[in-house]
């Protein structure tokens, strides 16, 4: 790899620790979805998973690493535990990729070293340096990383990763593991590594960092001030426990900073010369594609993505955006992609043309027959709403085209309450076998009606964790979307869905994660039928 001294390298992996947030867990299908998303992004690194960790997470590894892993697309990674077999697997894993990265660690910090691995510094030195060799053997671009680097005694940090890179690791990367650092501290720590680890200059300083203090942004933009030139970081910061940094945060950080940032990378200050290869403009709707496929939602104050991010409430600030946007706003939201959510831009006497030429210009590039399901739904909404915002558009190409293949379909909901009746739904579904079956049950409330008598028919076992109601628009006549997460035994199952009816968002939303959960059982059915044989 070229040696990116004057840019900073973003590293995705909303694929690997991003899929470690709870109940994040995706499918193949979804993870090449987001591959190719964040392929358009421009990120230039993905760590597509952890190919030794499961058959799923190497076909996952694999399929990106033919796919997306173009010779002018990004490096496909996958991580491997510093043991030969998690090395192989990533390495097999890989293969088809043209640009592929091995990323193996061990921890260092004694509080690990003692608890965890049970081993001394000298042994995990020693397990370091092989294994960096090993993975060198199977290609050049390989990274390090000192797990728990934050909580690991410098000199000897300073030592482990010396030998990481005399053994061949081309990028080590610094991991706050448990969230704990601060700005200056890990700026100061990033400055010891440079000015302490001789051989620093044959690769390139990375920095990970977890959210538990809310401090991952801050801590890496000082690491950057202080020579980190990698970023790792997960889409809308979903991660381990608080996450990991946002990309987003970091992207728009630097490139709304510019100037502040520019001279750390040794260039004059005024250059326009972008800091990452990042097209922010896509950034929005990579947020809502992997919100949508994880069904971790994206609270509405969140930086750069959130709801409100770009809406002015105060009357001062309305007054004095209207007369210079500059005053209340530091950057536009049509830099990442963001279309004004005000804008009425269709409504029921829109055509097919209009509207794929929108859905164009909001980079759906649709199949005929994806194009024409969209437009039935389209229609439908339109009926009941009069204007049709982009934001609408987005949330029924995303409830309609990008969903699983439906096991269960919901071919009828009913539902009858109010304060002097007990909330009685009926429904009819379609069976994966394509039978037809009708129950009734009563519940607490609408929804819990619903669901019972969903379970009366689809008798999957579950418990609901989750069910959230959001507008997409403002107005009465707004389209909700529900998103709904199921436990079953340690795994988290989530399904989201939009209508104007948010009783039928509902249903369809709990239909979705069924459906997932009962795919995950043939799954595993299919699993134990072949150990068996
Ligand atoms: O948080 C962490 O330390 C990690 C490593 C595997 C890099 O995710
Ligand atoms: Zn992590």
């Amino acid at each position: 790899m070229d040696n990116f001294q004057d840019r900073i390298i973003i590293f995705d992996t909303t694929l690997r620790d991003g899929e470690q947030s709870p109940g994040a867990t995706l499918n193949v299908e979804e993870k090449l979805e987001i591959a190719h998303a964040l392929s358009r992004l421009g990120v230039d690194v993905i760590e597509a998973g952890f190919a030794f960790a499961s058959p799923g997470d190497f076909e996952a590894v694999e399929k990106i690493a033919s796919q997306v892993g173009t010779e002018d697309g990004p490096v496909i990674c996958s991580l491997a535990r510093a043991i030969k077999a998690d090395i192989k697997a990533a390495a097999e894993a890989l293969a088809p990729a043209a640009k592929g990265r091995i990323h193996t660690f061990i921890s260092t910090s004694d509080i690990h070293l003692e608890y965890q691995l049970k081993k001394s510094r000298a042994e995990v030195l020693d397990i370091a340096t092989e294994m960096v060799a090993y993975a060198k053997s199977f290609m050049d671009d390989v990274e390090f990383s000192p797990m728990d680097a934050v909580r690991t005694d410098s000199e000897y940090l300073y030592q482990v990763l010396e030998a990481a890179i005399a053994a061949g690791a081309t990028t080590i990367n610094i991991p706050d593991t448990v969230g704990y650092t601060t700005p200056s501290e890990f700026g100061a720590l990033i400055k010891g590594i440079c000015d302490n680890v001789p051989n620093i200059d044959r690769a390139v300083v990375s920095v990970h960092g977890h959210n538990d203090l809310g401090l991952a942004v801050a801590n890496f933009l000082e690491a950057i001030k202080n020579g980190a030139r990698q970023l790792e970081c997960t889409i809308n910061g979903i991660g381990e426990r608080a996450g990991n940094a946002a990309l987003e945060e970091l992207v728009m950080a630097l490139h709304v900073r510019r100037q502040y940032f520019n001279p750390f990378l040794g260039r004059p200050a005024e250059s326009t010369e972008p800091l990452t290869n990042i097209d922010t403009q896509q950034i929005y709707k990579t947020s809502r594609l992997v919100s949508n496929r994880t069904g971790v939602i994206v609270q509405p104050n969140k930086a750069i993505v959130g709801a409100n991010a770009f809406a002015h409430e105060s009357g001062i600030h309305q007054d004095g955006v209207l007369k210079n946007k500059l005053t209340y706003e530091i950057m536009d939201a049509q830099s990442i992609g963001l279309v004004d959510n005000q804008q009425i831009i269709m409504g029921k006497h829109s055509g097919r043309n209009a509207f794929r030429t929108r859905l164009g210009e909001l980079g759906f590039e649709l199949s005929e027959t994806d194009l024409n399901k969209a437009f039935v739904r389209f229609k439908e909404v339109a009926d009941k709403k009069k204007e049709i915002s982009d934001w609408d558009l987005e949330a029924i190409v995303s409830d309609e085209i990008r969903q699983p293949p439906e096991l269960f379909r919901l071919e009828l909901v009913q539902v009858s309450c109010g304060d002097r009746s007990r909330p009685t739904a009926t429904v009819t579904l379609r069976t994966p076998e394509g039978e037809e079956l009708t129950d009734a049950a009563i519940g607490t409330g609408p929804v819990d009606a619903i669901y019972k008598a969903i379970n009366r028919v689809t008798n999957i076992p579950n418990q609901l964790i989750e069910f959230s109601v959001q507008s997409v628009t403002a107005g009465i006549d707004a389209i909700g979307e529900v998103t709904i997460r199921l436990r079953y035994k340690d795994r988290v199952y989530s399904g989201r869905a939009a209508n104007t009816d948010i009783i039928v968002a509902s249903a369809r939303a709990y239909i979705k994660a069924l459906n997932r959960l009962y795919a995950a059982l043939q799954q595993e059915e299919k699993v134990a039928a072949q150990v068996a044989i």
